[in-house]
């Protein structure tokens, strides 16, 4: 059985390009026996393929390969379509692929090749792969504020009014109802402690509603809490839809 890796970089995941070769290759090596779950990227199927082979047998770790020629912008936009369809997050990116030439050559995006392959490629593969990030971000932020606005009369009710006349809550947190678990646990429950939740309190709660796309520790109780949940669950699908999209150039 495979055992989970405890180097520095295990559960980390790091897309390399060219790690087919030279410092690419060597920093890919380097990365996987550190415990990194690897993807790689290199212009021949084969070759990538027996440097995955390689990386797998030095580290043990999950090895992910991409075929690219990064001179070409529409193949960057599939290889971070590709990426975003594979992998749910990419913790580092090493844009390693470059090259100089001295006599001049024109790329099929009429683009001269040492600046096509050295500066906008990973300019732009930097940004498609930072989109689903950003607009996760956005997300977590408006819907945690949305909660925090609105659960039991919003924030300056749930600091100054008495808890008997709170209004009604939207959500259900699990301090809500711990005052019967173990002493330690019930120490912090709303009723014995006074607890309220707090703005980072609906900031978890958006972040695991947006990424599980369902609710988990935290359950809606009011029907305008469901539908908050309910978009920011779909608004999550949605966006991850319309990003990859946008790397694969069917949206600008
Ligand atoms: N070596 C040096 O002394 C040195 C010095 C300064 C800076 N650098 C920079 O360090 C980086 C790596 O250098 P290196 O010497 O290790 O390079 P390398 O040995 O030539 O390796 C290049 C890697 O990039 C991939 N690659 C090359 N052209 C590509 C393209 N158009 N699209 C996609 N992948 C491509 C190759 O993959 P496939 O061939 O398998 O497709 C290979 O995996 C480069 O950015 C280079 O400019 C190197």
């Amino acid at each position: 059985m495979e055992q989970p890796h405890s180097g520095p970089m295990a559960g980390r995941t790091v897309l390399v390009t060219g790690g087919t070769g030279g410092i690419g290759r060597a920093t890919a090596l380097g990365l996987a026996t550190m415990g990194a779950h690897l993807a790689v990227t290199g212009r021949d199927r084969g070759r990538t393929e027996g440097a995955a082979g390689e990386l797998r047998a030095a580290g043990g770790g999950q090895v992910d390969v991409f075929v690219a020629d990064l001179s070409c912008q529409s193949e960057v936009r599939r290889l971070a379509a590709e990426v975003l369809q594979r992998r749910s997050r990419v913790d580092v990116l090493v844009n390693n692929v470059g090259g100089y030439w001295t006599t001049r050559h024109v790329t099929a995006d009429g683009l001269e090749r040492t600046f096509a392959l050295n500066h906008l490629a990973p300019f732009l593969l930097t940004n498609l792969l930072l989109d689903r990030l950003r607009v996760w971000l956005t997300n977590i932020i408006v819907f945690g504020l949305a909660d925090w606005e609105l659960d039991r009369g919003g924030p300056v009710a749930r600091a100054q009014t008495p808890r008997d006349r709170l209004p009604a809550a939207d959500f259900r947190f699990s301090q809500d109802e711990n005052d019967d678990a173990i002493d330690e646990v019930a120490a912090g429950s709303s009723r014995i402690a006074d607890w309220v939740p707090t703005l980072v309190d609906y900031l978890y709660v958006s972040v695991t509603n947006s990424t599980a796309v369902s609710p988990t520790d935290t359950m809606p109780l009011s029907v305008r809490a469901k539908l908050l949940m309910r978009v920011e669950s779909v608004a999550a699908v949605i966006t991850s839809v319309l990003v990859i999209a946008r790397a694969v150039s069917t949206l600008k």
